[in-house]
């Protein structure tokens, strides 16, 4: 279908370790951006690079725009860009050069591709850097870098796995607003560890747990949809009423988390008030959201997270 991106079980096992990806099925529009989350180990790069024509899935089928990213990959790939997770600059070209060598390797005439190329560092705010050799920049700069030579390309479906890890907060902002502005005309598919740029960023957000897809929607409808509305936080030391449903946890200062209803937390304030402990109620956050969804870390969890022996 055009205009969206559809997975139908989409699964991938490595050799013969676990799944790293296990029936993901989803259906969205293949515009502004969609934003993955998820733990390390998740399967988030895996399911990027399916989706991106450069890993065969073991099982199951994804269509992007109608076009099927394994039957007709040859046709997908020359609308799409990647910046992978682990792309780093070349370190003895400018940004201006990688940028220019990127569009002629895609196919663009020596003139329209530096047309190009000074429009995306122009519109990346990088002309101060662009003609300073890559090693010499900082690593958001590069990364910067790496973002200007995709958007500077006709792809109009771009992946960027991880594109403001290590970026300063404000850098990171910064990087928001392009990103914004690019995806009013293109599909932007991208992941993060962030959980407050996801939902700054997300159009649709994908939640991604163990390799299943926990969560698919807007923002706004994961929330609706997750089990406990409301946050009641409880200083340490204090007194803290019985729980009639909810999930309790105590953090590490010893401050007691609940999550529960608004009728149950509308009962433990009018406790807490009663006893006059201080404490603060407040929606969920998008954090306190991905913990319902996903829980908490496991051993598995640690163990998926560890870079595979020999991996590629
Ligand atoms: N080439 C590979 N060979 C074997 N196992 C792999 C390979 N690539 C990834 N895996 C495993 O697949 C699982 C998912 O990995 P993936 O890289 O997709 O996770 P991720 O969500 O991108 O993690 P991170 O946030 O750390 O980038 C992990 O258990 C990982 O160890
Ligand atoms: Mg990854």
């Amino acid at each position: 279908m055009e205009g969206q991106l559809v997975t139908e079980r989409l699964s991938k096992r490595y050799g013969s370790s676990g799944m790293a990806l296990q029936d993901v099925s989803l259906s969205a529009p293949s515009s502004g951006i969609f934003a993955l989350i998820g733990r390390n180990g998740a399967g988030k790069t895996t399911l990027v690079r399916i989706l991106a024509t450069e890993l065969a899935p073991t099982s199951g089928r994804a269509w992007i725009n109608g076009i099927d990213v394994v039957a007709d990959d040859k046709r997908l790939r020359e609308r799409i860009a990647i910046v992978p997770q682990e792309a780093r600059t070349v370190a003895w070209m400018t940004p201006r050069q990688s940028t220019l060598t990127y569009l002629m390797w895609r196919g663009f005439p020596y003139g329209e591709a530096k047309r190009r190329a000074d429009e995306s560092l122009g519109r990346l705010r990088l002309d101060r850097f662009a003609d300073r050799l890559n090693r010499t920049l900082s690593g958001g700069t590069k990364r910067k870098a790496l973002a200007a030579m995709v958007l500077a390309s006709e792809a109009d479906i771009v992946f960027l796995d991880e594109p403001t890890t290590g970026l300063d907060p404000v850098s990171r902002r910064e990087f928001w607003e392009i990103l914004r502005e690019l995806a009013k005309d293109r599909f932007i598919f991208l992941t993060t560890h962030y959980l407050e740029e996801a939902e700054q960023l997300a159009d649709t957000l994908g939640v991604l747990g163990r390799g299943r897809l926990v969560a698919v929607g807007s923002v706004p409808s994961i929330r609706g949809r997750t089990r406990y509305q409301y946050s009641v936080k409880i200083p340490a030391g204090a007194r803290v009423p019985e729980v009639s449903h909810g999930e309790v946890t105590t953090g590490k200062g010893g401050e007691v988390q609940i999550l529960t209803d608004e009728d149950e937390a509308f009962a433990i304030s009018r406790k807490l008030s009663v006893g006059g402990s201080r404490f603060s109620v407040s929606p969920v956050s998008l954090d306190d959201i991905f913990f319902q969804l996903v829980g908490e870390p496991t051993q598995e969890d640690a163990e998926a997270a560890q870079a595979p022996e020999g991996a590629t």
